[in-house]
């Protein structure tokens, strides 16, 4: 558990939060304007309504910047795509490779789909589908990326809570926007996100915190700012990772390594007996899946 309680704000400088159902995409709004994780594909309309509403005139250059290639945080880039032809999707070279497969896409079509079932009055038979996505700038550690207007932001590779996590940091602003890589937290909990690697998400984070940001945006709540605020939260998003592999190492000792069975119990305990969560079902399933997975190797049992 945390002990600090965090605020999160809608914006901060120019950048803002588009939110729906906490899966939100940031606006970085500049002459070259930026939409960063355009998630369920369900949300593109709102996506699109934002970014005409903020940006409206200087679309022509819209960048699309993904953190990962994770379904809710790339399903609406073919919607977003369809509207603005132009526009150019940057991601890891990992990612842009995860994006052309048929596997991934029918994933990310399936856990897409259960929004789409739902929102389908409102969507009016719109097509909101997921589809391959061409990654135009395939971006690696140490890039700088210049916008125009003389700004430039600078590529981070990231990875542990997948292996294609990029975070992008803009030192002209202080901001930086790691997607899940620093965790999501949930009330006084922060749920650890090492679903690649437990050592890579350690080392990811801890290279983060040396970027002194004055402002994170976080995937699936919204910005916390101030430089002292986000070296605590980066801190005890450090520990509560430990302290979540220490639980799955407990489950696995008590279940003598039964890992469907350490799942099943995990949920039910954290997942079933409270009813509102940031994500839905089957994807903290597979997301608690993939970290009993990680620890389970790390023991070498
Ligand atoms: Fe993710």
């Amino acid at each position: 558990m945390t002990e600090t309680l965090f605020t999160f704000i809608d914006s901060y400088q120019n950048f803002i939060r588009v939110w729906k159902d906490h899966v939100p995409a940031y606006i970085y709004d500049h002459e070259q304007p930026v939409m960063f994780d355009p998630g369920v594909s369900a949300f593109g309309p709102l996506y699109y309504r934002k970014l005409l509403e903020t940006v409206s005139g200087r679309t022509d250059n819209l960048f699309l910047l993904l953190t990962h290639s994770h379904f809710d945080h790339c399903g609406a880039v073919p919607y977003l795509l369809r509207k603005f032809p132009d526009a150019k999707v940057g991601a890891s070279i990992k990612a842009a490779e995860v994006l052309q497969k048929q596997s991934a896409i029918a994933l990310i079509r399936r856990l897409n789909a259960e929004y789409e079932k739902e929102m389908a009055e409102e969507l009016k038979g719109e097509d909101t589908s997921f589809s391959a996505i061409t990654v135009d700038l395939q971006l690696k550690e140490g890039d700088k990326v210049e916008v125009q207007g003389g700004k430039s932001f600078q590529v981070f590779e990231t990875p542990g809570h997948t292996r294609d996590c990029l975070s992008y940091f803009f030192p002209d602003s202080g901001v930086l926007l790691a997607g899940e890589a620093t965790g999501v937290p949930e009330g006084d909990f922060i749920h650890s996100a090492f679903l690649a690697s437990y050592e890579d998400y350690v080392t990811s984070i801890e290279k983060l915190r040396t970027l002194n940001a004055e402002a994170l945006c976080i995937a699936h709540v919204g910005i916390l700012t101030g430089r002292e605020n986000v070296q605590v939260y980066l801190s005890q998003s450090l520990q509560a990772t430990k302290e979540y592999r220490e639980k799955i190492e407990r489950y696995l000792e008590k279940f003598q390594g039964d890992r469907e069975k350490v799942v099943e119990t995990i949920t039910a305990e954290e997942y079933d007996l409270t009813p509102d969560h940031i994500i839905k079902r089957t994807p903290f399933m597979i997301n608690l899946q993939a970290k009993v997975n990680v620890v389970y190797k790390l023991l070498g049992t």
